[in-house]
């Protein structure tokens, strides 16, 4: 891009200074002033281009400042198949093409030691920045080491580090949500039934928790604030069973029928991680004949179309818009900051897009 714009400036210039040559001709006074005067111009010509060039090169280098099109951007996706951060890559990658960045996206395969290496490629291609969904958490002191050790400025997506560990680097930021409020909003969910959840009014609310990567902070917080929520307002609890299905439908499905064939009718809550498990847990709710929202409940979090029109159906209790297209835009506005020298103190380094409740209601407004 600036190499062309430079040579047409320059072939402008010399087509001017040509074409003004050839109006001359002999050594007459009158060609001679003639001559003079098409030197003149064709001078003014020159200093025209150079000054367009001049302007030109200022106008990149305040839109490479501002992170402007044409910088190469290298994105790790922890991996490519997940339901929820299709959506979010599918974003992330339109938004940043949309702005003339040239991007590669590299699959992690839920493999930390590959997603080190894909890193390290990117560090060798001197990419412009990076774009971090990081497999494992455990992992963010190293991968915030290797980044800041090359100066790259770094935007973490969906994982999120301790504060403490991204202090170590300025040019890092988060960009993500507060899995708190995703969980607190799940057990909202239950709280806004008729029964609060407690379908069988024994006085407690039986639920079954399928939990995502545990390693992961949504995981954590959800699982943990969904139950709050129940307790803060009062409701008296009892985990039947909390499993591990990391943030998988097939895993959900099994979990889930294995649960309801063990624990039957005593099952009064599902609480799912994410939405791509309850989809699962739907598939075996409904093989062994009971009814969401009339003989159990159902919540997941994300927001996929799938749970959308499952809210709609009637299928699931609710869900929680877990917004990919704002944190996409989230990340690629940090992205563009850092690019335009901007730092990030201590305890500032992550920015939350909000989580929003998704019930029959308001379904259709998101799909
Ligand atoms: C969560 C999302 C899950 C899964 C996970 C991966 O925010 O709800 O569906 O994509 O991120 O870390």
């Amino acid at each position: 891009m600036k190499l062309t714009r430079k040579v047409t400036a320059m072939a402008l210039a010399s087509m001017m200074v040509f074409s003004m040559a050839a109006c001359g001709g002999g050594d007459t006074p009158a060609e001679t002033t003639t001559a003079a005067a098409a030197e003149t111009t064709a001078a003014a010509a020159e200093t025209t281009a150079a000054a367009t060039e001049a302007a030109e090169k200022d106008a990149e280098t305040t839109a490479e400042a501002a992170g402007g099109a044409g910088g190469n951007i290298g994105v790790c996706i922890y991996k490519f198949d997940d339901a929820f951060m299709t959506t979010y890559r599918n974003a992330l990658q339109e938004i940043l093409e949309g702005k003339g960045y040239t991007v590669t996206v590299m699959d992690g395969k839920n493999d930390q030691a590959e997603q080190n290496n894909q890193i390290n490629n990117f560090i060798a291609q001197e990419v412009d920045a990076l774009i971090i969904n990081p497999v494992m958490t455990s992992a963010a002191d190293q991968i915030i080491a290797t980044v800041k050790d090359a100066g790259i400025p770094t935007v973490l997506i969906n994982r999120e580090p301790t504060a403490d560990q991204m202090s170590a680097y300025d040019k890092l930021v988060y960009v993500g949500c507060d899995a708190r409020q995703s969980g607190t909003m799940q057990g909202e969910l239950i709280l806004d039934t008729p029964n609060k959840g407690d379908i069988n009014g024994d006085g407690k609310v039986s639920y079954i928790m399928i939990q995502g990567d545990p390693e992961n902070v949504d995981a954590q917080y959800r699982t943990e604030f969904s139950v709050k929520a129940l307790t803060d307002a009062g409701m008296e609890v009892e985990e039947l069973d909390l499993q591990r299905g990391d943030w998988d439908r097939n895993k959900g499905q099994e979990i889930a029928q294995n649960d309801l064939a063990k624990f039957g009718n005593d099952i009064e809550v599902i609480f799912c991680n994410n939405d791509d498990m309850a989809i699962g847990a739907l598939q075996a709710i409904q093989a062994a004949g009971r009814k969401v929202n009339e003989d159990i409940y159902l919540v997941g979090v994300d927001a996929l179309d799938a749970a959308l029109n499952e809210v709609v159906n009637g299928n699931m209790t609710g869900t929680v818009l877990n917004d990919a297209n704002g944190q996409a835009a989230g990340a690629v506005e940090a992205m563009e900051a850092l690019l335009g020298g901007k730092t990030y103190a201590a305890g500032e380094q992550s920015i939350y897009v909000d989580y929003v409740k998704v019930t029959p209601e308001n379904a259709a407004d998101f799909q």
